[in-house]
Parts: structure tokens; sequence; C-alpha cells
């Protein structure tokens, strides 16, 4: 859409645009820096989310998400919300109040998973592990025997707060020998790590479109089993907002959300999965994030740092570095800023002694390599 800048009112676009303009280089932990033709999408004209074409972009959207998330059998949700929104829909449209629900915790967001439970008045149980570790089958294996009465197991597929990818195959595995719900909070890891979810068995794996999709914030995705839908059907006081049967409902009957989405949002996530069906399609678009991770990691090692995460569950979107003695994370997050890169802080309980470099959304090789070069500089200069 063309700007009129003859306008009186010409400087309203400019007195915010001067607030927020680019003026860094990200490698966030999300929002992260979108596809230009996401960006052009998304300053289109707005239209009724009533419309024909609105039902046309819903059911579009619909169907290349499931493609992409291999989920001939699940029904794909999307929320006018943050990914936060499915921890809630997950526990309400399931778990009876006061019942319990297996939270793993990897680091800073399964504890925000637990906090949803129990903010539902539901009950947690807690397998914790220590930042930078995953969790394993044996383990998840060991606490479901010693919890038979928990109703579902979530699980961080990538922990944002400590660049760790959850096995998920073999825990999904585990869990459905024990025949619980499965929920996956998969809010950096889709779009950036495989999901199967008819393979998998999975229940509800959700995320936000602010991660490895590139796509702007404000709008969460998930596929969800029918297994989900049979128990939400019955469960009582589920709430509205997040109703998962009144979600798939109006996927059927109306083609799009019960309230307004954020239509700009979908019209992004639409063409980043247009995006990856040309660069090649799924294995080729996860192999780019793998190279990516895979290079930063190798990056820091030879400046001499160390990655948070044990070796084996390295995330392909994100990378926790440690520190050395004397070196605090936020010194390297600030002289990286002064030289125009946008790093993550370190997170959680391990926020003192790591910094974090995402690699979701827009970015070049190139643009990996300079701010490797620049992070040498910088650590050197820091090192003294
Ligand atoms: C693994 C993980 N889970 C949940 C969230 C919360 O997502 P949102 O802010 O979209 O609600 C985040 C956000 O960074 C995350 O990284």
């Amino acid at each position: 859409m063309e700007l009129r800048f003859d306008m009186d009112y010409e400087d309203a676009y400019r007195e915010v645009y001067e607030m927020v303009k680019p003026r860094y280089k990200l490698f966030t932990a999300g929002p992260v820096a979108c596809f230009p033709e996401v960006l052009a999408i998304m300053s289109t004209q707005m239209f009724s989310h009533r419309s024909a074409e609105a039902k046309a972009l819903h059911t579009d959207t619909l169907t290349r998400l499931g493609r992409f998330l291999e989920a001939g059998r699940g029904e794909i949700i999307l929320f006018p919300s943050s990914g936060t929104g499915f921890m809630e829909a997950a526990v309400r449209n399931t778990v009876p109040r006061g019942e319990k629900v297996l939270v793993t915790v990897i680091g800073a967001f399964g504890k925000r998973f637990a906090d949803v439970v129990e903010a539902n008045g539901r009950r947690a149980v807690i397998l914790e592990k220590e930042p930078g570790q995953a969790i394993k089958p044996e383990e998840l294996d060991d606490t479901l025997k010693k919890n038979p009465d928990v109703h579902a197991v979530t699980i961080t597929y990538n922990e944002t707060s400590t660049g760790v990818l959850n096995p998920l195959p073999e825990l999904a595995k585990v869990v459905k020998e024990h025949d619980k719900l499965l929920f996956v909070d998969a809010v950096s890891a889709m779009g950036g790590a495989d999901i199967r979810f008819d393979e998998w068995d999975i229940d509800l794996v959700f995320a936000s479109s602010q991660k490895a999709f590139g796509v702007p914030p404000g709008l969460a995705m998930a596929a969800v089993s029918g297994r989900v839908f049979e128990i939400a059907g019955k469960m009582p006081e589920r709430g509205w907002y997040f109703d998962l049967p009144l979600y798939r409902k109006f996927n059927e009957k109306k083609k799009g959300t019960p309230s307004t989405p954020p239509l700009p949002q979908i019209m992004g996530l639409n063409v980043v999965l247009r995006i990856i069906e040309k660069m090649g399609g799924k294995k080729k678009w996860l192999d780019m994030y793998r190279k990516r991770s895979e290079t930063i990691r190798n990056g820091v090692k030879e400046m001499g740092l160390g990655i948070l995460a044990e070796p084996g569950y390295e995330s392909p979107t994100i990378t926790a570095v440690v520190v050395p003695e004397g070196m605090r994370g936020i010194d390297v997050y600030n002289a990286m800023r002064e030289r125009g890169f946008e790093l993550a802080k370190g997170y959680g309980s391990v926020a003192e002694k790591t910094f974090r470099i995402g690699n979701m959304g827009y970015m070049t090789f190139e643009d990996i390599e300079e701010m490797l070069s620049n992070l040498r500089e910088v650590v050197e200069k820091l090192k003294g």
C-alpha cells in the first residue's frame, strides 16, 4: 500500500517509525526478523474476517500447516493469542479441576507450563532437570510409573532459555506406552525442528508466529488430536476464548475462528509456508536451520566459549553460550548491541553466566559470519 506523504498527518508515520526503526541485525529469541515478502503481504489493506477472501486464506493456511506438521489426523487450530494461549487451552479442555498433569521442566518455559497448570486449578507433578540437560526416556518412564494418576504429560520440545532440544519422538513413545495425553510446547521448535504429528502420536503441539516461521507476534497455531476433542466435548467450564471444540466447529462451518483473528499474521504465515515449499520443501528448510545453528556453535566453540546444551541435544534454533569465569553474559550482549547486533540475554536461572544467539527467521549465512566475527572481537576484548 502506498504511503501518501502529502497529507497533514504524514508525520504520524514518521514519528512512530523513528521510535521503532530497525537498528540491529537480529539474532534474538523472538520476535525475530521476518522475510520481506511476509512484511509486504502484512501491509495490504484489511478485509472482513467473514468474507470469502478470509475463508479462502484460513482454509488454505490450515491445509499448508497441516502438511508441514504431517498432521493428516490432526485438526489445525489458529488462536488470536500468543503461544501461551495453547498451554491454557490444553489444560482447561482436557484435565478436570484438581487433577494432575506431569510437567517436564528443563528451563524457564517448562516452569511456565507448570504455572499455567496451577493457575487453572490443576496440579502439576514436576520432573525437572538441570539447565542444559534434556529429559531422557527412562526418566520419563520412571516418573510415569510412580505417578500413574496424571492425565497428561507436557514436553518443551525446544527449551528457548537453555538451547536444548528434547528427544521428542522417544519421549512421545513413552507417554503413549502409559496411555497419557501428550502436550508439546513447540514454540521455538515448530518451523525449525521436525514435527511428525501423526507418526509420533501427539495430542496437542503448539507454537507462536514470532519464532522459527519468522512472522510478527500475535498468532498461535496448533495441531490437535481427535482424543483431545473427545475429552474436551465432555469437559465442563472449559472457558470460551480457548474452547477447542468451538474452534473446530468454526473451522468446519465458518472457515474461520470464533473471534476476530490477526489476519495480517495469517497472511504472513501463509506466505512463509509457500516460501518453504518454493525453497525445496520441509527437509531442505530444516537442513538450513540445522546448518545455521551448527555454524554458530562451531564459531563460538572456536572462541573458547562453552555450549550450555549437553552434546547430542543442541537446539537447531537457539544456542545458549556459556561465558568463561570472570565474564558476564550481559556484557557480551551489551557490547554486541553497540556493534549493531541484537542477540538474546541469558534467561532464568542461568541468566548471569550465559547469553543466547537465536538463528530464527530471516537471515543469511553472511549475516551469521559477520555476527561471529564481531563476537570474536568482543570476547577477546572482554577477556582483557
Ligand atoms: C519454549 C517457549 N514456550 C513458550 C513461550 C511463550 O510464548 P508466547 O510468548 O508466544 O506466549 C516461549 C516464548 O519465548 C518459548 O520460547
